[in-house]
């Protein structure tokens, strides 16, 4: 089976430390969607790690990391985690396959990203600017180069092509750029990459299968950022939910096991978009402090808020999540009480329900508030107040929380139940 991690919120849930932690009982920990937008922070024995395309088991000894044919890749930044890791003495390269039909991301991608922002003025997504969208553009605009192209005889060939097209693309924009520097990267990283193990998708995955390995998804982004389900437009350009396991990894929905959704205790969004339970005041600062909350990526501020059950809701029905996990649990302890948006107000009417425009549409957030906790002990059980407030997501969102995180660590993290 193929269990699952995702995030339920808009990204930053905690899902890197959540699949590090759970990586010891898989053989294969597979990423397969997004690319380089993703920021995955672990602390292990207190050393800080980010992972942007490498999936978070790659600390673990003996087991595999899989870049499957749904994620997009930067050689650059794939090359730049590899070497970063080695210096640190983890062995990628006998922890790391990639799938042969993952999407590349060129120089001019990550040049168009940043032209077609800039063309948008206030209106832009808030994109990380690592060449997400227009990848994806020409994935499914049947224009794009395969990591497994660079090993063809034709690559420079099709790079020419596709490089040219995105020069006249260009000419629309008012933008000034400068490729020579990053394309002569890019080859250098593409030389190097050709020495790691490339496969076939569908033979590999589920040979896999067939033999009995347990493989753990791990998602990127969160489902409030899904092209087709999130706060469009100000979302990513793909499919974060549970449904692009089976086509980012070449796998049957028979496959899927467990999903298992990751919500932070509040909630957080980086770049433009719909946030109705947003703060924008002194509450939503101190959120912003006590969580560090600044980009993985990017380095941004985060905005911050109270949690968002309709929200939730909606992405634990789109995820048919079976397992819930919370995470910075211990954040709130800043407070003496804490929000939980409970239902939105739209036109004076309470619903519980996402409406069709987020974007333009006033959401009025309706809260409830409950007392915060003290120190949380790593211990089974719950203080009172954290109890009460885990059954109350447990009734909302009728999906029972299996694990609460109180702190960036490794062992930070307390088993209500076991998830494996
Ligand atoms: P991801 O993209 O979902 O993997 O999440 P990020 O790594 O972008 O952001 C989550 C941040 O919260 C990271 O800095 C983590 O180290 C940190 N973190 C995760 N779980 C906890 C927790 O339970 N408590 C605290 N204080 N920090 C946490
Ligand atoms: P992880 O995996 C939070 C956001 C960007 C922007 C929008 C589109 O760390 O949770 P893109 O670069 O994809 O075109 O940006 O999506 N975004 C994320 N926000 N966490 C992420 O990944 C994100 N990846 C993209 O900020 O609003
Ligand atoms: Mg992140």
């Amino acid at each position: 089976m193929v269990d699952v991690i995702l995030g339920l919120q808009w990204g930053d849930e905690g899902k890197g430390k959540i699949v590090d932690y759970l990586a010891d009982k898989y053989d294969i920990i597979a990423r397969f969607q997004g690319g380089p937008n993703a920021g995955h922070t672990l602390y292990i024995e207190g050393k800080k790690y980010v992972l942007h395309t490498i999936p978070s088991g790659i600390f673990r000894e003996g087991k595999t990391n899989y870049i499957g044919n749904g994620v997009v890749i930067d050689p650059i930044t794939l090359l730049k985690e590899i070497e970063n890791l080695e210096a640190q003495n983890i062995p990628v390269k006998n922890r790391l396959i990639i799938s042969k039909r993952a999407n590349l991301i060129l120089p001019t991608h990550k040049i168009l990203d940043a032209a077609s922002e800039a063309s948008k003025g206030n209106s832009k997504i808030g994109s990380t600017l690592k060449g997400i969208g227009p990848t994806y553009m020409d994935k499914t605009g049947r224009n794009g180069l395969r990591i497994g192209d660079i090993l063809q005889d034709d690559f420079m060939v099709k790079y020419e092509l596709l490089k040219s097209k995105h020069l006249q693309l260009l000419q629309v924009y008012n933008y000034d750029f400068e490729l020579e520097e990053a394309e002569e990267q890019w080859f250098e990283a593409i030389e190097k990459l050709k020495s790691y193990q490339q496969v076939e998708s569908v033979y590999y995955i589920n040979e896999a299968l067939k033999s009995g390995k347990r493989i753990l998804a791990e998602g990127a982004q969160g489902s409030m950022l899904d092209i087709d389900f999130g706060t469009y437009p100000f979302v990513t350009s793909s499919n974060t939910i549970t449904a692009a396991v089976c086509t980012g990894l070449g796998i049957s929905p028979q496959n899927i096991g467990e999903v298992i959704g990751i919500t932070k205790a509040y909630c957080t969004r980086v770049g433009g978009g719909p946030f109705p339970s947003e703060l924008e005041d002194e509450v939503g600062e101190k959120l912003r402090k006590e969580g560090a909350e600044f980009g993985a990526t990017t380095g941004r501020p985060r905005r911050c808020g109270w949690i968002d059950l309709p929200a939730l809701n909606y992405t634990c029905i789109i995820n048919g999540v079976t397992k819930l996990v919370i995470t910075k649990a211990d954040i709130l302890n800043a407070f003496d009480e804490f929000g939980i948006c409970t239902q939105y107000k739209i036109d004076g009417i309470e619903t519980n329900e996402l409406p069709f425009d987020m974007v333009n549409k006033k959401i009025e957030p309706v809260y409830s508030y409950f007392k915060s906790w003290g120190n949380i002990e790593n211990t089974q059980t719950l203080p009172q107040e954290l109890q009460a407030y885990v059954t109350y997501l447990e009734k909302y969102l009728n999906t029972k929380v299996s694990m609460v995180s109180n702190g960036p660590g490794r062992e930070q993290l307390i088993e209500l139940e076991a998830i494996k």
